[in-house]
């Protein structure tokens, strides 16, 4: 097929192309299992594989498809493989992958409603119905941003434009003496740290406030470091707590804190990046309870809602500040319709943003309210049933309680072995769990206890996955014993 004289491709054959591809996806997604869930590589064999410059003169598209299996598949982890336990997975299903496709062709950039009037508004209206879905106040405003570090980041330029809008005029450097200083639990995601380093505030401005036996931050002692950092000149002015933190899904005790925060006029932003999605079910919802008097909230539909990466649903109900923190409108962006619409632009440090709200209303209007309910407590049943074999298992020992969906444990082989000897021990475990490549698990170290994680949150993890996960767990842990 001859191409028209822009260089793009004839409609016929992306209509070709597309089946092929469809086709290529819909046997990738059936036979997911035949692939390792790891790949086979070393570091620079992806790369040293590719032609070092773009081509000259344009490819077959045959050719280019061709290379997916060629190129690209050996260098794949698969993430919507149904044993991939590490980390906390993402998977894509199949309604939110057809939205992607489309969101490509319609190829929007909503930064204003007028560039964009369907995606500004789906966005709003699906953000609403997560909202409902997960138990929030109609007064909590909602935005989709790519990720949850971006969530965070927005919440604390939110908080501190709260906390002196002289910040905006003068910047940081010209309030020399306006120290602030955020909490967070020792526990809480890197992203909120991070978030300090751009936003200026530094390290020294983020508190770290230890946890109780069970990892959540303790108020007692979030409330000590706000009275002592008020006598030394700190201006306290964000609390960030977690709703299911990365290491063991600990939840802070969410109704104190925003107590606190009330009392002590903070802004509060709750991280709920990986536990958010379990406060669609009602017997969940008490773990939350206290977070409708939050600031902020952050929950990642590309967690542990079937949506594919990336998607963070940002919620606020002080959406003035957040604009006032963001806004600024050049004379080439200003349209008619200013004042009667959400232009989106201004509630964020992007500009150009993509048509993400299709993907969420796909999946939504597919699964369904009951149907996304029923896989998440399918979920949080199998951990249960992780965590019980875990115990019954006279040499594992679990070492985090179990709110969600992910078992923190380690091999114990004999009594009397130093933490160094269990971390060693559990380290040359987990490599040889995941050295066959058939199951992928991940690890963390807690209060100097170095841990395995088992987090069941694909959308494709049954429990006939996780019993065999355990049981190449046993298999390997009782073959380290004997070596
Ligand atoms: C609790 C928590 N917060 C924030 C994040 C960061 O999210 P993102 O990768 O979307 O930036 C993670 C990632 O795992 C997380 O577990």
């Amino acid at each position: 097929m001859k191409k028209p004289d822009t260089g793009d491709m004839p409609a016929e054959s992306f209509r070709q192309y597309g089946h092929q591809l469809i086709d290529w996806i819909a046997d990738y997604f059936a036979a997911i299992e035949s692939h390792p869930v790891l790949p086979q590589v070393h570091p620079g064999d992806i790369a040293g594989s590719l032609p070092a410059s773009a081509p000259e003169q344009g490819e077959a598209m045959q050719d280019i498809l061709a290379d997916i299996e060629r190129l690209i598949m050996p260098g794949m982890t698969h993430w919507n493989h149904p044993d991939f336990f590490a980390y906390f997975s993402s998977s894509a299903s199949g309604p939110g992958v057809l939205a992607e496709l489309l969101s490509g062709a319609f190829n929007i950039n909503s930064m204003v409603w007028k560039a964009a009037p369907a995606a500004t508004e789906l966005e709003q209206v699906v953000m609403g119905w997560l909202r409902q879905m997960l138990g929030l106040p109609e007064d909590f405003f909602g935005i989709i941003y790519d990720g949850g570090s971006a969530s965070t980041l927005h919440a604390i330029a939110a908080a501190r434009e709260q906390a002196d809008a002289d910040f905006r005029a003068k910047g940081l450097a010209g309030m020399p003496d306006k120290r602030l200083r955020m909490y967070i639990s020792d526990q809480a995601h890197s992203s909120v740290e991070k978030a300090a380093l751009v936003l200026g505030l530094g390290r020294e401005g983020v508190r770290t406030i230890p946890v109780d036996s069970a990892f959540r931050m303790r108020p007692d002692m979030l409330q000590q470091a706000i009275n002592a950092d008020r006598s030394n000149d700190w201006t306290p002015f964000c609390v960030v707590a977690t709703a299911g933190t990365t290491s063991t899904t600990s939840i802070d005790p969410i109704a104190e804190t925003a107590a606190l925060c009330r009392d002590e006029n903070l802004w509060l932003h709750i991280d709920a990046c990986y536990g958010g999605a379990a406060a669609i079910l009602p017997e969940k919802r008490d773990l939350f309870r206290g977070w409708e008097f939050s600031d902020s909230i952050v929950v990642n539909p590309h967690k542990w809602m079937f949506i594919p990466i990336d998607l963070s649903a940002f919620y606020t109900r002080k959406p003035d500040i957040l604009r006032r923190a963001f806004s600024l409108i050049p004379e080439y962006l200003r349209t008619q319709e200013d004042g009667e619409v959400i232009n989106q632009m201004d509630y964020g440090i992007q500009l150009g943003r993509r048509f993400r709200s299709l993907k969420l209303w796909f999946v939504l209007r597919y699964f369904g309210q009951e149907g996304m309910r029923a896989r998440i407590r399918e979920h949080l049943r199998l951990a249960r049933l992780f965590a019980q074999w875990v115990d019954e298992a006279k040499d594992f020992e679990r070492l985090a309680p179990v709110p969600l969906s992910t078992v923190c444990f380690r091999y114990i082989p004999d009594d009397g072995l130093s933490e160094e000897e269990l971390e060693a021990r559990n380290a040359s475990l987990l490599q040889r769990i995941n050295s066959e490549r058939q199951f992928f698990l991940s690890h963390t170290k807690v209060q100097g206890k170095y841990m395995l994680r088992m987090a069941i949150n694909n959308l494709r993890s049954e429990e006939k996955h996780v019993r065999a996960a355990w049981q190449h767990i046993c298999k390997h842990a009782r073959a380290t014993r004997d070596t």
